[in-house]
């Protein structure tokens, strides 16, 4: 369904009211959709890079497959992202030689390296135009943070058997006060969107079948109900990013953050292709230190865009630091151009959701109480590897092929040591239900000017309202139909959103991001009014 005049979001083709330059730059990838019965020996729910590259996988090793997206190709988190490969990867491998041992921590570089190399591999046997290069990575110190954080980085990743080295100077960086870095050798960068289409022109051509606009429901063993038809399949594999067939055990391991980007254009041949990271804002509230995260893609003959990102929060939770959606944006333009002084006018911005797991370690497999269920989730900031791992991984599994890092990224593992201060980010979870009881963010309809929402309290009810372009107020039920949560107005997407587990919604309350399944209940509300149902 295409979004009404009244929805500033469609969500078909991505999952907030800002376009990614991705999305923005290239034709949305649409099949049609499922109309009849069908019955598969896997079924794949989702199509971002996850869903797709298992796919891909799948049908290589010989297997008949579905895939069912919701929207178009892309239009989840996978269409705003920022699109590094890298094997730096953002919870640090000295965390995870903490939590895992040195042999596991090897075995997560060794498990991003061949990610990288196969989607290397992929592009070029499946000759993809998606302007994928092989540039260095720099992880350098951020303002708040100690260079003994990069010498002991240097010495895990050293362990892990990467082909480290510590710089005196971040190539391509202006400012003073970063000076120290790591070099990850062999990193890589594409356009995802390109890559996408690349995936799946071959698995079309490989016999998959590709049904957009067509959300998957009642997920069992059995396979799914879609569009009102049945789909049986004997493997059934949940690539929704977060999980939409488990209400409760996945989400206690992970936590769902915000993150924002901006894409600013740059002369050409001013900064040289890489990726830059810094070690993240040590004194940040939040139990994952946001971090920046930068690199170059292609944009004309004349200009390169500078994509840069970060000053993440958790979902729904900008206030918790003061700062508002739009405010963040600001942050970091003035941070890039600090560092990037060459940078021009910004031509995108956009913001998307990351999921952050309990132990650092994504969760790739069956779904813990299922045999023929599996599911790609926490990815962290690394979900172009992850994606691909899942891909790599579940086939193995389905197929009964040894996997080196099957138990490693197991979703029934057990981890004695966590990321952080798992109690005080559970305990976030349950400070948010406090939300029941405080009055909304809006005092009555009144107050909101077209284009804003808010949430509206009369005692215990919570409304999510909108009042849209041509001043019609829109209302539904402030509760998040998953656990309870009440939902957040988050200005600058123009969605609802849960503090709790990370689940949106559009303006007229249609579900764009799980664990949440159904939409909103509407309310009747008379326009400038607010009327009790
Ligand atoms: C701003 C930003 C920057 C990032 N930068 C990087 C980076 O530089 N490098 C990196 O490695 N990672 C990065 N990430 C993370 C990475 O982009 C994601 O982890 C990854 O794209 C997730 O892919 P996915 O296929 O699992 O999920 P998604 O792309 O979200 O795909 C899931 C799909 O499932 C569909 N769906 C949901 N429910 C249903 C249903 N019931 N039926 C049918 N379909 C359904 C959705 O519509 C969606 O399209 C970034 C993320 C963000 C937001
Ligand atoms: S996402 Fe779990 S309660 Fe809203």
């Amino acid at each position: 369904m295409h979004a009404s005049d009244s929805e500033p979001i469609d969500s078909n083709i991505t999952s907030g009211e800002n376009k990614s330059f991705w999305i923005a730059s290239t034709d949305p990838i649409v099949f049609e959709k499922l109309q009849q019965d069908i019955d598969t020996d896997v079924l794949i729910v989702g199509g971002g890079i996850a869903g797709l590259t298992t796919a891909y996988c799948l049908l290589k090793a010989g297997r008949k497959i579905i895939l069912v997206e919701d929207g178009y190709i892309g239009s989840g988190e996978t269409g705003r992202t920022t699109a590094h490969l890298t094997n730096a990867l953002d919870d640090r491998y000295f965390e995870l030689e903490n939590i895992f041992g040195q042999e596991k921590a090897r075995l997560a570089a060794n498990s991003h390296t061949a990610a990288i190399q196969w989607i290397a591999n992929t592009i070029q046997h499946e000759n993809i135009d998606c302007n994928f290069k092989r540039v260095p990575g720099y992880l350098f110190l951020s303002g708040s943070d100690k260079k003994e954080t990069l010498e002991k980085e240097h010495a895990a990743t050293k362990n892990a058997g990467l082909l480290t080295k510590m710089l005196e100077q971040v190539p391509g960086l202006a400012s003073e006060e970063n000076k120290w870095c790591i070099e990850f050798p062999d990193q890589g960068q594409f356009h995802i969107m390109k890559y996408l289409k690349g995936l799946t022109d071959a698995i079309i051509r490989m016999g998959g079948e590709i049904y957009t606009e067509t959300k998957a429901a009642d997920i069992t063993k059995e396979g799914a109900k879609a569009n009102g038809y049945e789909i049986k399949a004997n493997h059934i594999i949940v690539a929704t990013n977060t999980p939409v067939n488990d209400r409760v055990t996945m989400h206690t391991k992970q936590w769902p953050y915000r993150t924002y980007v901006i894409a600013a254009k740059i002369p050409k041949g001013k900064l040289p292709y890489s990726l830059w990271w810094d070690t993240g804002t040590q004194d940040s509230k939040w139990i994952c230190a946001p971090y920046h995260y930068v690199r170059l893609e292609e944009y004309d003959n004349n200009f390169d865009l500078l994509i840069s990102g970060g000053e993440d929060h958790k979902v729904g939770q900008a206030d918790g630091e003061n700062i508002r959606e739009e405010d963040r944006y600001i942050k970091l333009i003035e941070w890039t151009k600090k560092r990037f002084p060459a940078m021009g006018d910004v031509a995108y911005k956009w913001s998307g959701q990351v999921m952050e797991p309990i132990d650092s370690m994504a969760f790739i497999g069956k779904n813990p109480g299922n045999e023929n269920i599996y599911i790609i989730t926490g990815d962290s900031g690394n979900g172009m590897t992850h994606g691909t791992l899942g891909g790599i991984i579940l086939t193995d599994l389905i197929t009964g092929n040894k996997n080196p890092w099957e138990d490693l990224y197991s979703p029934s593992r057990i981890t004695i040591k966590t990321t952080g201060d798992y109690l005080h980010e559970a305990g976030n979870m349950v400070a948010q239900l406090a939300d029941w009881f405080t009055a909304g963010d809006v005092k009555e309809a009144q107050d909101l000017k077209p284009g804003q929402g808010g949430i509206i309290s009369s005692g215990l009810k919570k409304m999510a309202v909108y009042r849209d372009e041509q001043n019609n107020l829109h209302a539904c039920t402030a509760v998040c139909p998953h656990l309870g949560g009440i939902l957040q107005w988050n200005a600058e997407e123009k969605s609802f959103d849960c503090p709790l587990h990370g689940s949106r919604f559009t303006t007229a309350g249609k579900v764009i991001n799980g664990p949440a399944s159904t939409d909103l209940k509407r309310i009747e509300i008379k326009q400038d009014a607010v009327m009790s149902n």
